[in-house]
């Protein structure tokens, strides 16, 4: 096993904006504010946001809420989340504590009251007045998506998107980010992006799906177009085919009623692996900005045609997990959960067969898995190249050897590997696999940024590159419609069940094996 073909000179310390990049003075405005993801991941994330990488003082944090809470009690909220969920090493201090405590106010209101919205109006105005925030604003969705039309209409209402101007010339921003799911499918993805469009521009608009924060997500583009070896051999020419997996270890938690609804395709399919799908196969953007890199990624879901009904039925597997054992614990099954529907036939597993028509990948299959209760979590890229044209060695010599594969690993133990033949010691000639491995950890000596601290420091200085444009969630929900379509016809026993604990159902095996392929189980 060869390890560790490169280091970069052990622990470095980054900023985390690009060079000569320093954010305004803005206000956040979380809608959703006593939510869980608010708590568990945006609070904590902004707090250590504002210690590693110190803010401009004028940075505040609005919570737009229903329940009745001063500020002093909102900061409490705020500190005792931040306090929880902050992992062991970036707790902060009491005086770190009490600095971010310092920026956070509480506007109390329903998301349909009409009068909240000027309230909100008003305490912007008084920060814009007292703090210096400058009249920049970003509006973060943290809510059910339900209720985000009425949001975006009453912010319409209320003269909260438009920036001011002077002199024709923009002297503030506003920016709204939206929380994924994005839509349920492509008709109420383009309804919810009419809504938006009514009321900001598209350069405003910051829809997230936060596994483009990801730094391994954004390394598949270092890795492609960085490097002068891989592009050459990354087309159909040298690549027999490709595999994308999603697992999770975990079961759908408390999520039902989510869960229910969305199903392992909308869950994963539609936007984290369809972006890492483009990451993956799309052509060198003409420039490292929004607009270049998202062109690349529209043009490789134009090139996915719809599924007929009939290629559904070929290419697609539906699975639901059954009672089974995960790390040792016995786990019920997906019916079982509470808040799931006795005779539900939710997918919460998902195998697919997708082709991207164009030249560099005509005829490369693109498998894809994604599921809950699998034996562990794990999310990866595997290339799997062909085999030399001509083998010198005998069968017996090269006995278990499978052609080069390299498998990009998102998370965890986030890193890269290449497979490759080696000569085992010794006289005779025998062949063995050796791993050629690079990981993130042992190579930088520090744990990446957290997904949404990269995505909430873009935001501030509107930088929308790893945020995901209006047609591309259109593009997106294209393909997976065409799926969901053809299941709807497909009776309830095609939702086929597998053990909590294994790799999903016998029939994704033969969906692969019947090509004389396999799973590459991590
Ligand atoms: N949680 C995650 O890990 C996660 C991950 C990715 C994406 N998301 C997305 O992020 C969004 C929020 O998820 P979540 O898990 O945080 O949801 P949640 O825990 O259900 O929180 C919803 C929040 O909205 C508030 N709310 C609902 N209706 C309201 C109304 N009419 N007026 C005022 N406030 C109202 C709730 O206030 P009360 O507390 O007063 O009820 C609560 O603060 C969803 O779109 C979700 O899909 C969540």
């Amino acid at each position: 096993m060869i390890q560790q073909t490169h280091t970069a000179g052990g622990p470095q310390q980054h900023t985390i904006w690009q060079d000569g990049q320093v954010p305004e003075p803005c206000v956040i405005v979380i809608f959703g504010a006593t939510g869980d993801l608010t708590q568990r991941k945006l609070l904590p994330t902004l707090a250590h946001l504002m210690h590693d990488h110190p803010l401009p003082e004028s940075f505040k944090i609005v919570a737009f809420a229903r329940r009745p809470m001063n500020d002093d009690q909102w900061r409490k909220m705020a500190l005792d989340s931040v306090n929880k969920y902050l992992p062991p090493d970036d707790k902060l201090d009491s005086n770190a504590q009490k600095a971010f405590a310092r920026n956070l106010y509480y506007c109390q209101s329903d998301f349909n009251d009409r009068e909240g919205y000027y309230k909100l109006a008003d305490l912007l105005e008084r920060l814009d007045n007292e703090q210096g925030t400058g009249g920049n604003r970003i509006y973060y969705l943290a809510t059910p998506p339900s209720t985000d039309s009425e949001i975006i209409y009453q912010l319409g209402g209320a003269g909260l998107a438009r920036p001011s101007h002077v002199n024709g010339d923009e002297e503030s921003w506003t920016r709204i980010v939206i929380e994924k799911p994005f839509g349920r499918d492509l008709a109420s993805a383009q309804k919810l992006n009419r809504e938006l469009a009514r009321v900001f521009r598209e350069k405003q608009i910051y829809r997230i799906d936060h596994y483009m924060g990801k730094e391994t997500v954004q390394n598949l583009l270092a890795f492609r177009f960085a490097n002068g070896i891989f592009e050459p051999l990354w087309n159909q020419k040298y690549i027999d085919h490709v595999q994308i997996l999603v697992a999770e270890s975990l079961g759908i938690g408390t999520r039902a009623e989510y869960y229910e609804e969305s199903g392992a395709i909308r869950d994963m399919v539609q936007n984290h692996i369809m972006q890492v799908l483009c990451l993956t196969t799309m052509e060198a953007p003409v420039a490292f900005d929004a607009d270049a890199i998202r062109d690349e990624k529209v043009k490789v879901m134009r090139a996915i045609p719809p599924l007929t009904a009939q290629e559904v039925a070929e290419r697609t597997i539906r699975g639901q997990y059954t009672a089974g054992v995960i790390d040792g614990q016995q786990v019920v099954g997906y019916k079982q959960e509470q808040g799931v529907a006795p005779n539900s036939t939710t997918e919460t597993y998902v195998a697919l067969k997708l082709f991207i028509e164009n030249w560099r990948w005509a005829d490369v299959p693109f498998y894809i898995r994604t599921g809950k209760r699998l034996p562990k979590r794990s999310t990866e890229v595997t290339i799997q190249f062909k085999r030399v044209p001509h083998q010198l060695y005998k069968p017996s010599e090269t006995k278990g050897l499978v052609p080069n594969r390299l498998t990009i690993r998102i998370q965890p133990d986030e890193g890269i590997s290449l497979k490759f033949a080696a000569k085992v010691p010794g006289a005779a000639r025998h062949l063995s696999d050796v791993d050629m491995n690079f990981s993130y950890a042992s190579a930088f000596g520090i744990e990446p940024p957290d997904a949404y601290e990269r995505l909430l420091a873009d935001c501030m200085v509107g930088d929308s590159t790893l945020f995901i444009r209006r047609d591309e969630t259109e593009m997106s929900w294209c393909i997976v419609d065409s799926i969901t379509n053809a299941w709807k016809d497909m009776p309830a026993s095609t939702v086929y069940p597998y053990p909590a604990g294994t790799w999903g159902p016998p029939e994704a095996d033969a969906l692969i094996e019947k090509d004389g392929r396999q799973w590459d189980n991590p």
